[in-house]
């Protein structure tokens, strides 16, 4: 069996991380969660309030250029990935947390990259449910770091600029060949009624499953630096997120 996977996109800014940070708040209540930072920027351990000592990324290098730590090169990959696992994995009590960190330097990683995505289903299958904060646009669904996605939310801004974006990831996540049960629209950053936006969103074919209003504590949390999972739950993102969470998943 493995884990649920639930993936939140969307072009840059739109608000990937503080949806991710509030899905895993309230999914981390019922179940234990994993966390998957896919972006290189890894944004998501100081939204959760963790810190990562060491990302996949970094991992990769070490294998790839085995002469600058020194390891036991009698030992497979996936091996190797599990020995290091305390030092990849950020464990708290109610949420693990993963960093794909840095793409790839101009090295040959098709093997490794391979290991990883074995690494990262088997550890898939060890939680309920995992949650992915991806980059920007769908450079690690393009090259399947995560596979078998069930729920895939595209976050947008209230514009038909944005909605256009929303539409193109959602045809090109169709056009990957990954499995995706179900692909949903959010809405984050919304300032007042959504108007003539609701008929554009039904005729694009996107399916809207949540509203999140523009959050002046959002912003403030954001600027002192304070972990968005802390965001009361009566908060007006963190209220609205977690109505998206019932409606999703019961
Ligand atoms: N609902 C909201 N209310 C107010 N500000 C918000 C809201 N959502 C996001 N923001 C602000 O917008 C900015 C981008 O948010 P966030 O980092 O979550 O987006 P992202 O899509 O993950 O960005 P990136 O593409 O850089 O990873 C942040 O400064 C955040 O404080
Ligand atoms: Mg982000």
């Amino acid at each position: 069996m493995r884990g649920e996977i639930i993936a939140v996109t969307g072009k840059g800014g739109v608000g990937k991380t503080l949806i991710s940070a509030l899905l895993i708040k309230f999914l981390s209540e019922r179940e234990r969660i994993l966390a998957i930072d896919a972006d290189p920027a890894t944004s998501l351990p100081s939204a959760l309030g963790v810190r990562v000592r060491k990302t996949l990324g970094d991992v990769r290098e070490e294998i790839a250029a085995p002469s600058r730590v020194p390891f036991d090169e009698s030992l497979p990959i996936d091996v190797l990935l599990e020995h290091k696992i305390d030092e990849i994995m950020v464990r708290t009590p109610r949420f693990s947390l993963i960093a794909m960190g840095r793409s790839e330097g101009p090295g040959c990683y098709c093997l490794i990259n391979d290991m990883l995505r074995h690494f990262i289903d088997r550890l898939s299958g060890r939680f309920p449910k995992v949650v992915v904060d991806c980059e920007a646009g769908l450079e690690h669904l393009s090259r399947r770091t995560v596979r078998d996605v069930s729920t895939l939310l595209v976050v947008s801004d209230p514009t038909v600029r944005g909605l256009e974006t929303a539409r193109s990831i959602k045809n090109i996540a169709e056009s990957l060949q990954i499995k995706f049960d179900r692909i949903y629209l959010v809405l984050n950053k919304v300032t007042g009624e959504l108007g003539a936006l609701e008929d554009k969103i039904r005729e694009m074919g996107l399916e809207l499953v949540g509203v999140v209003p523009e959050d002046e504590l959002v912003k403030e949390y954001d600027f002192i630096g304070r972990p968005l999972i802390e965001l009361p739950e009566d908060s007006k993102a963190a209220s609205a997120v977690g109505s998206m969470v019932r409606r999703l998943f019961g």
